[in-house]
């Protein structure tokens, strides 16, 4: 698989990373099942078989099971760290942590942020996160309290770089002024069906509320060296198999990808990440299926690439109208 040279890092990451939320089993605090640890294994492996070399996590995926199933994956697939790059997130906490009545909040303290990267590498059972990333942004951040969290996790080896996800311009620009090392990554949804990214810049001037939130968002991390992250890229298999009362619109999209993958003699998987990968900031997909033959599906992507009427006639039916 082709790989980026993430800006400003010493790392190459392939073009398509495989996200972990999913290996770890049931959302609770039920223990691992030998069940898991096998299916685990089996995406992990696929995933390296595709050429992935890029694992997404974080500190919440099925509290917490996510990291601890891999941290036996890595065990069992032996000398893989140090060819693959591990990344993890911190930030949000669920509801009754630590007290019964605690709301589900995000939480950039300090203490949070070196204890929740402390617990991810014990789960992991390693020594040091490639990259952490904050999840989602937090209102009440005060960014000295990050600075000095990352300035330590950096200084004593436990996290190499740092990143964020689902922020926007201005929460990048605020946060990075109080950085002495760049941020690397911005994680966040972009799909098919969830195309608010390139929306925005089609829309200028005619911005809707609904679109106002990605304002820029492309743009800032190309100018700022920042890789561009897509989570959730296929939108849950949505685009491929519409449930019955879905859009007009998704199930065109659902044929016409059928359509391109047929002629193209390739996968569906591949066509609806091949139109991610043709944008000019190097998008990175991070792949959640846990199921392999969808995972190499998947991986064919980085073969194919969209010529612009493609990727027009996708992003049209996509959102349902021609652009203006
Ligand atoms: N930063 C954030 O806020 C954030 C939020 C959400 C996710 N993430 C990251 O992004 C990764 C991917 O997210 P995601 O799982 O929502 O993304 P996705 O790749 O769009 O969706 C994968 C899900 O769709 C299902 N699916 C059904 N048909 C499929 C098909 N033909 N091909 C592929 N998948 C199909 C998969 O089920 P099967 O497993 O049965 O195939 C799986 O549940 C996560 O693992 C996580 O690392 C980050």
């Amino acid at each position: 698989m082709t790989k980026y040279s993430l800006h400003n890092t010493d790392l190459e990451i392939s073009r398509i990373a495989y996200g972990c939320m999913g290996i770890g089993g049931s959302w609770d605090d039920s223990p691992l099942t030998d069940e898991t640890i096998s299916k685990a294994i089996n995406s992990v492996s696929a995933a390296l078989e595709g050429g992935i070399n890029f694992f997404d996590h974080a500190n919440i995926y099925a509290q917490g099971k996510s990291e601890l199933v891999f941290g036996k994956v890595l065990k069992e697939i032996k000398g893989i760290r140090d060819n693959i790059i591990i990344q993890s997130k911190c930030g949000i906490r669920f509801p009754g942590d630590p007290n019964p009545e605690s709301p589900g909040r995000y939480d950039f303290s300090y203490e949070n942020i070196i204890g929740s990267t402390n617990a991810s590498l014990d789960r992991l059972g390693i020594e040091q996160l490639d990259i952490l990333l904050l999840h989602r942004p937090d209102p009440l951040m005060h960014r000295e309290e990050v600075a000095k969290a990352f300035d330590e996790l950096h200084t004593k080896g436990k996290v190499r770089y740092f990143g964020v996800s689902n922020f926007n311009p201005g929460q990048m620009t605020l946060l990075q002024n109080s950085l002495d090392i760049p941020l690397v990554v911005n994680q966040i949804e972009i799909s098919l069906l969830h195309h608010h990214v390139f929306n925005d810049g089609i829309l200028v001037n005619q911005l809707s509320g609904k679109y106002a939130a990605a304002t820029g968002i492309m743009d800032y991390c190309m100018l700022n060296n920042i890789r561009v992250q897509a989570w959730s890229p296929v939108a849950l298999g949505k685009i491929f198999n519409p449930s019955v009362d879905a859009e007009k619109c998704v199930k065109k999209l659902a044929r016409k990808i059928t359509d391109y993958a047929e002629e193209k003699n390739t996968t569906e998987e591949a066509i609806a990440l091949a139109w991610l990968l043709k944008h000019p900031a190097g998008i990175q997909p991070i792949i959640g299926t846990t199921k392999p033959e969808r995972i190499l599906n998947s991986c064919k992507a980085d073969d194919i690439e969209l010529t612009r009427e493609e990727w027009y006639t996708l992003f049209t039916i996509a959102r349902g109208n021609p652009v203006p």
